[in-house]
C-alpha cells in the first residue's frame, strides 16, 4: 500500500522578513564578486548583462556548428554537475536545460516530481534541495509556488555548500530565464532595423498569470523607448505590480481588449495562453477567448518586420496556419532557449571566457 507523509514544514527564522522586502534590496545576496550567482528574478538582469548574454549564446551557437567546435564545447564543464527539479509540468524548458548541459558537457540528474524521492517519507522541500547540493554544482528548479527558487537559494546560500540555483519558473510568479531567450529573440529578429530599442510590443492573453509576460515586463527597462501594449480579456488583466514597475521607469503602456486595432501599431505580438491551472475554479476558467486568438487572416494586418513570439505551449492562441509565416517566430525562440541557457550556465560557471577567447 502507498502512503505518502505529510510534507515537514521547517521554520526558517528571517526567511518571511527577507522575502518581503523589495527586490531591489535583495540583489546583492545572489551576487558574488559582481557576478550573479543565483538566477531568481528578472530584475537581476541590466543592459550590460543582457548584451552580453545574447553575444554569449551567438557565440555558442556558431561553435556548436562544426564537430570541433562542439567538442570545445563539450570539455569545457565535464567536472560539473546539474540537478533538473521539475516538479511542475514542463516541455522545453526542461529539455533546453538539459540539452544546453549536453553541450557543455556537464552531468545531469534528474527529478520531475516528488512521488518517487524521500519526500514522500516526509521529507521538507528545504531539506530535499540540500541534499541535491551535496552532489550537485547547480539546481535548476522548476515549482508551482512562488518563491520557491528564492526560498531555496536563500537557505543554500547560508550552508557551508551553496550552489547556484537558477529559477526554471516558480508559480505565476516568475520566469527569468524564459525573458532571457525572449529577449535573445527579439534582438535576434530585429537585427536589422536597431534591435530592440525603439519598439512597441503587444503582449496577449492571460497577463494575469502569465509569468512570462510578467518577467518580460520587467526587462523593458534595460531598453530605450519601447512601448507596451497589454491586450486581455478584463479578467485577465496585466496585475498593478507591473503597472507600477512600468509607471516608476516611465515606459508607456496601454491596456485594450481589441486585438486587431492594435496589430498594424507593434513590431513584436507576443502570445500567451490561458493559464487555467492556476484558476481557482479550474471549470470555471476553461473556456477559449477567440477575440485574443491570432488567425491567418490576421497576417495581412501586421507589419512586414513584426515578430510573433509565443512561449509555448499553445492551445488555440495561433492558428497552425500562422507557422508557415516566416515572422512566426516561436519555433525560432524555443530553440533560442537552448543555446541562451547554454550561456548563462557557462557564465554561471565562469568559462564564457573561453568561449569569447575562440573568436578573438
Ligand atoms: N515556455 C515554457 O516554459 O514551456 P514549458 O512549460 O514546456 O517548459
Amino acid at each position: 500500500m502507498s502512503y505518502t507523509a505529510k510534507p515537514t514544514i521547517q521554520v526558517y527564522k528571517g526567511w518571511n522578513t527577507f522575502y518581503e522586502k523589495p527586490v531591489d534590496e535583495k540583489l546583492d545576496f545572489f551576487t558574488r564578486d559582481g557576478r550573479l550567482f543565483d538566477v531568481i528574478f528578472a530584475q537581476q538582469f541590466d543592459r550590460k548583462f543582457l548584451d552580453y548574454i545574447c553575444r554569449l549564446a551567438d557565440k555558442v551557437r556558431q561553435l556548436a556548428r562544426t564537430k570541433m567546435g562542439a567538442e570545445k564545447l563539450r570539455h569545457l564543464l565535464p567536472h560539473k554537475r546539474c540537478m533538473l527539479y521539475f516538479v511542475q509540468p514542463s516541455t522545453r524548458t526542461f529539455l533546453s536545460f538539459l540539452n544546453a548541459c549536453h553541450i557543455l558537457g556537464l552531468n545531469v540528474s534528474e527529478s520531475r516530481g516528488t512521488s518517487t524521492s524521500s519526500e514522500v517519507k516526509g521529507e521538507s522541500q528545504e531539506d530535499t534541495i540540500r541534499t541535491f547540493a551535496s552532489y550537485m554544482d547547480l539546481i535548476v528548479a522548476r515549482h508551482p509556488e512562488a518563491g520557491f527558487a528564492e526560498k531555496t537559494a536563500w537557505v543554500l546560500n547560508r550552508t557551508d555548500r551553496p550552489v547556484p540555483i537558477i529559477n526554471g519558473g516558480s508559480g505565476p510568479d516568475q520566469h527569468p530565464t524564459q525573458a532571457l531567450l525572449d529577449i535573445y529573440t527579439l534582438e535576434r529578429s530585429f537585427k536589422d532595423i536597431g534591435g530592440l530599442d525603439g519598439k512597441k510590443i503587444a503582449m496577449v492573453g492571460d497577463l494575469k498569470r502569465g509569468r512570462t509576460v510578467r518577467s518580460l515586463s520587467y526587462l523593458m527597462k534595460n531598453y530605450a523607448d519601447i512601448t507596451l501594449y497589454f491586450v486581455s480579456p478584463d479578467i485577465f488583466k496585466m496585475k498593478p505590480d507591473i503597472l507600477g514597475f512600468l509607471e516608476k521607469h516611465h515606459i508607456p503602456y496601454h491596456e485594450t481588449d481589441d486585438f486587431e486595432s492594435i496589430m498594424p501599431l507593434v513590431d513584436a505580438i507576443y502570445m500567451t495562453r490561458i493559464q487555467d491551472e492556476y484558476a481557482d475554479d479550474a471549470t470555471r476558467e476553461t473556456g477559449t477567448y477567440p477575440e485574443f486568438d491570432f488567425k491567418k487572416a490576421h497576417l495581412s494586418m501586421i507589419q512586414a518586420h513584426c515578430a510573433l513570439l509565443h512561449p509555448l505551449p499553445r492551445r488555440y492562441e495561433i492558428e497552425v496556419e500562422v507557422d508557415q509565416d516566416p515572422r512566426a517566430a516561436y519555433w525560432r525562440q524555443e530553440r533560442n532557449g537552448m543555446w541562451l541557457r547554454a550561456a548563462l550556465i557557462a557564465y554561471v560557471f565562469r568559462v564564457d571566457d573561453e568561449i569569447l577567447k575562440e573568436f578573438t
